[in-house]
């Protein structure tokens, strides 16, 4: 993978600049993921049809959202992933919550575990359990742009770049090890609506990049 690529010069509001920390690497055996979606589910789609076309050496064994009626859980029924539903209310805690997850995931016996768009605080349960092998994807260049309603603020900040970053994560909020980012233009008539796809296209590009790092760690761990 080039250290930075341009888009269609003819249309240079597709243009990006892609920062991947290199090729992605190849694992030992296909990975198996766990996915935790809240909304649209299209990183979660772009995990499964990565897995499938041989760009990822992964299965996606399952995925798990806490809206009961989100877009990602039709997605799941149209790919064919088993998909379960735990809304949050159910649970007295994050922590009751993330233990939930965490035998879950471990009777699915999945290596790496997706937080993609997953609009939960995780507490220090998944993040132990998970521990360098639990990826979150953030649609802003971090450190910048932390939390909620990043490409909003991007906006409102009037920055002419930014982008979206996926890490290893930590308790802390979107502040774990960055493993890959890629850069996306900000226009001074962008809106929303014209920022997000542009951002939405570079997560999925490297979402499946960075699953393959934390993948391969594992695989290297004594
Ligand atoms: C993505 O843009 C992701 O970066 C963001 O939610 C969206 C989910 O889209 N995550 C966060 O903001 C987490 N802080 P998707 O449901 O279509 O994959």
């Amino acid at each position: 993978m080039p250290a930075a690529t341009g888009g269609d010069p003819a249309s240079p509001r597709t243009g990006v600049l892609v920062v991947p920390h290199g090729v992605p690497p190849e694992c030992p055996r296909p990975l198996r993921l766990g996915v935790l979606a809240s909304g649209q589910g299209s990183n979660f789609e772009a995990l499964v049809q990565c897995s499938r076309h041989g760009a990822l050496r992964a299965e996606v064994v399952g995925l798990v959202v806490n809206t009961p009626h989100c877009k990602a859980l039709a997605r799941a029924e149209r790919l064919g992933v088993a998909a379960t539903v735990m809304d949050h209310h159910h649970y007295s805690s994050r922590k009751a919550l993330d233990h939930a997850l965490v035998e879950h995931f471990r009777d699915l016996q999945v290596d790496v575990l997706v937080m993609a768009g997953w609009m939960r605080i995780v507490s220090p349960v998944l993040c132990q359990a998970y521990d360098q092998r639990l990826v979150n994807i953030h649609p802003s260049l971090l450190p910048a742009f932390r939390g909620l309603n990043a490409m909003e603020r991007a906006l409102a900040a009037g920055v002419c770049i930014t982008g979206c970053t996926a890490h290893l994560v930590v308790p802390e909020v979107d502040a774990g090890p960055i493993l890959v980012q890629a850069a996306v233009p900000a226009y001074p008539d962008d809106t929303l609506a014209t920022l997000a796809p542009r951002i939405h296209a570079q997560e999925h590009r490297i979402l499946p990049v960075a699953v393959a790092m934390a993948g391969q760690r594992l695989f290297e761990r004594p």
